[in-house]
């Protein structure tokens, strides 16, 4: 068993045991890939403020999103295909955030169904919403999720066209792969993840397979995916979906104060200030740098969750003391599925939960919900002044 000390170190093991077209699937961002790299790199900007001869005896990284109780507030965030990492890898993350307690995020772009987590699984996880043109679909989607007993809706609101990846054009991209000479040669090198792809029937949209019009098999799926999302969404719909749901609701993709105010007022339970990782608009600011405004746009009115590269507890702590009530991490828990399967989701989780206690620990903060912009060191331009 290799020595796992970082993120990083996952990812490195996920890279070699991954097929190319899944390992840049995850690892890419839109077009030049600007956001994608200042989402991690403008972490490195912010500086922690040391602490010491306080006492830092029982300290607690427990605390609460959307009134759920968590371990610490880091959720796994949705990513499409993550059952292509590793074999059932849905179940597989699912499982470790359950028993970290931590919750789990199913995209509706999954390979297991809502069904097959349910099943897997013994506490509520939350449920990720594309909104796609089929309406029938959707509100069989919504009863779906809400028969296996998720907690929460998060409605993905920045996906409704989609950012163009290089790399999944040039990679051919598919669920399961299509068996090209490149795709077999590739395969060739990463029989580990080839056999347990075989010992499972899980190797395509679970979610839409058999339940959307029109899509019975997986040569009709591309191109069904690709029509659906529906680019007339806006708050109408949202409230639609909100009265169909009736459950807690937390809406993903704000990255802007004027759309933050708005979710404040239509009541949503939580927001998550997102750029979906780098993979849609390219040349928007990072979420660590749009968070501050935001959170002082919508003050208690609703909790500020937010997303985007966060590959460390370090990480964890900047966006808590910058005001966001929860984070959620994408990649991070991937490289992790990708590199061991369940007991890598569970490294992830361990590595960044020993970063965030230590850290907090020379901050000299006990408690997680006491993080502040007093544990921070901000350079003055950190926000930009932009016109
Ligand atoms: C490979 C991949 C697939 C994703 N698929 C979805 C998805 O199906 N639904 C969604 O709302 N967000 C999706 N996202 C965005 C994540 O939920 C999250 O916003 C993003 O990964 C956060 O950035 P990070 O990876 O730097 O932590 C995806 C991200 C990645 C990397």
């Amino acid at each position: 068993m290799p020595v796992i000390t970082c993120i990083d170190d996952l990812k490195r093991m996920h890279r070699r045991r991954t097929p190319k077209m899944f390992f840049d699937y995850c690892e890419s961002g839109s077009y030049s890939e600007q956001t994608f790299r200042d989402n991690v790199s403008d972490f490195g900007a912010i500086r922690l403020r040391q602490k010491v001869a306080v006492d830092m005896a029982g300290r607690s990284t427990a605390s609460k999103m959307i009134g759920q109780p968590v371990a610490m507030p880091v959720a796994l965030a949705p990513v499409g295909l993550t059952g292509m990492q590793a074999a059932d890898g849905e179940i597989k993350a699912a499982r470790a955030a359950e028993a970290f307690g931590v919750p789990f995020t199913l995209s509706t772009m999954s390979i297991c169904s809502v069904e097959d987590v349910a099943a897997a699984t013994t506490k509520p996880f939350w449920f990720q919403l594309y909104v796609m043109r089929d309406e029938d679909f959707v509100d069989q989607m919504l009863e779906r999720a809400q028969r296996a007993s998720c907690s929460a809706l998060v409605l993905t609101l920045d996906l409704q066209i989609l950012g163009q990846r290089h790399k999944d054009l040039k990679n051919g991209l598919s669920a399961p792969p299509k068996l090209t000479l490149p795709v077999m040669l590739d395969l060739a090198t990463k029989w580990g993840w080839g056999l347990e792809m075989l010992r499972t029937r899980r190797r395509s949209f679970g979610n839409i397979v058999g339940h959307a019009k029109g899509v019975g098999d997986t040569s009709s799926l591309m191109s069904w995916t690709a029509e659906q999302f529906d680019p007339q969404l806006d708050w109408k719909k949202i409230a639609r979906i909100r009265d169909k749901w009736g459950g807690k609701i937390i809406l993903k993709g704000i990255l802007d104060e004027d759309d933050a105010r708005r979710a404040a007022d239509f009541g949503a339970d939580a927001i998550v200030v997102s750029n979906h990782g780098g993979r849609q608009l390219d040349g928007a600011l990072s979420s660590i740098r749009m968070l501050p405004g935001i959170v002082r746009a919508v003050g208690d009115r609703v909790e500020v969750h937010m997303d985007g590269g966060i590959r460390s507890g370090q990480d964890v702590l900047k966006a808590l003391a910058m005001g966001a009530k929860g984070t959620y991490i994408g990649r991070s828990y991937i490289y992790g599925l990708g590199a061991m399967g369940e007991a890598g989701v569970r490294r992830a989780l361990e590595v960044i939960w020993k970063e965030l206690d230590i850290s907090m620990a020379l901050c000299g903060e006990k408690d997680v919900k006491a993080l502040g912009p007093h544990n921070l060191l901000v350079p003055r331009d950190f926000e930009g002044n932009w016109a």
